[in-house]
């Protein structure tokens, strides 16, 4: 399947911000360390969300839908990870360590996700087994044993082994220190809806983490807005023009984006949970920006930004520090007509009055949603293929911006 898109119509009205699948997708791994009900509110039907929901019922879970709310029983669960969609989606990872710490056995193929980078998942390994696993490879990765409390330092603030870690220490009643841990704002939620299970957990939202867990009872949750999200439908309108609401967010979660955009368009105003963009004019580049870590410049951001930047008044010049192929997603936008100079880790963009339209692929998530918003402000009728990788993260792209005016469809 593929996107249409004519190009050209500035977008004008409110896009709401669903709840974040990076939020859910560990809270989803979560649901393992109780055999008591857990139920997720404003979970978005994303494929990855849907995918890890079929993991979690292929070792046993009983799992159902009320709405965008999802409700998980995890009475007995199968150690075993051995179905297709484990080596399809880089979440699978995150139910190492539940799994490690429930039963004291868990088996599971390599995770699959966007082709980014390498993403080794050594910081995930080393952490188990601070935390008691004996880990053997054989067809993937096996952890066993019992799990028990120790201090934990991470080489690198990884965010989904954060994650793993922080469950697979809930379990113990002994005390756990996790030393340089990720702060994003995914994180702060899993440690909160961990601490509604009763886990006792200082340092949330820090890089010290102390956790002192036990036996651990269900609970009721709601997912952060997307941010990720919030920043796809704020930057569709620097790339289209027009005059665009973006609500239901969480602006302090993208503070730097903020700061990056208010004086380069006619009016970028933050409220509460809102943000309203103006463009008419011709958007000004926003000068140098560097992926980093949260509360840095998020490396998700980082396409779509790249997108916006291509029509720009003046240069751009982007580092990516996080994954090494992110910054390939500029090949397709050259297509489109870009300026883009590719350096190994950096590239740099001059502006130029318009792209024209033709048909380029997608080939991750985020990247496909970046040249999906380059068509947006292009000048013509084009097509961006390969939308399952978009689809694993948006709620249905082509609906939202079709109702604030784009010309976009579906088509086979
Ligand atoms: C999470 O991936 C997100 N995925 C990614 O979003 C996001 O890009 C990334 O964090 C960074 O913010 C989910 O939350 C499901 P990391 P994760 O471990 O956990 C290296 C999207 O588009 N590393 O923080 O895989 C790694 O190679 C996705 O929604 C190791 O070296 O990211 C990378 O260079 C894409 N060894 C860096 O750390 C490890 O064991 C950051 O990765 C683990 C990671």
């Amino acid at each position: 399947m593929k996107y249409k898109i004519c190009g050209g119509n500035a977008l004008h009205g409110e896009l709401r911000v669903n709840g974040a699948k990076n939020c859910v997708l560990p809270m989803l791994a979560c649901c393992v360390l109780t055999d008591e009900t857990v139920t997720i509110d404003n979970c978005p039907k994303v494929q990855d969300v849907l995918d890890m929901a079929d993991i979690l019922s292929s070792i046993g879970a009983e799992v159902s839908w009320q709405g965008d709310s999802i409700s998980v029983t995890c009475k007995n669960v199968d150690g075993n990870l051995c179905c297709e969609k484990v080596g399809k989606i880089r979440a699978s990872l995150f139910l190492l360590g539940p799994l490690f710490a429930r039963n004291g056995f868990v088996s599971a193929c390599l995770p699959g996700g966007c082709a980014i980078g390498k993403r080794p998942i050594d910081i995930h390994i080393d952490g188990l087994k601070r935390l008691g696993a004996e880990v053997t490879w054989e067809n993937g990765v096996c952890c066993s044993g019992k799990v028990h409390g120790n201090d934990v330092y991470m080489r690198f603030p990884s965010v989904g082994a954060t994650e793993n870690l922080l469950m697979c220490a809930s379990l113990s009643d002994e005390t756990t220190v996790l030393y340089n841990c990720a702060c994003e704002p995914e994180i702060t939620a899993l440690e909160k809806m961990l601490v509604s299970m009763g886990a006792e957990i200082q340092g949330i939202g820090t890089s010290v983490v102390t956790v002192k867990g036990g036996k651990l009872h269900g609970t009721r949750v709601s997912a952060i807005p997307d941010r990720i999200v919030a920043a796809t439908y704020i930057l569709s309108a620097v790339c289209a023009g027009g005059d665009v609401w973006v609500t239901n967010c969480n602006p302090r979660h993208f503070s730097v984006l903020n700061n990056m955009l208010k004086d380069t368009v006619d009016c970028y105003n933050v409220y509460g949970d809102a943000v309203h963009v103006v463009k008419k004019k011709r958007h000004c580049a926003v000068g140098m920006v560097r992926t980093a870590v949260y509360p840095g410049f998020a490396t998700d951001m980082q396409p779509l930004l790249v997108a916006s930047q291509c029509t720009a008044f003046g240069k751009t010049v982007v580092e990516e520090t996080l994954f090494e192929n992110r910054l390939s997603n500029a090949v397709p936008l050259q297509m489109l007509g870009a300026d883009i100079l590719c350096r190994s880790d950096k590239i740099v963009i001059n502006g130029v009055p318009a792209l024209s339209a033709c048909t380029v692929g997608a080939t991750d998530l985020r990247g496909g949603a970046a040249l999906v918003l380059a068509m947006l402000g292009a000048q013509g009728t084009g097509y961006v293929t390969d939308i399952h990788h978009i689809q694993r993260g948006y709620c249905e792209l082509e609906k939202s911006l079709r109702q604030v005016g784009a010309d976009i469809t579906i088509v086979d």
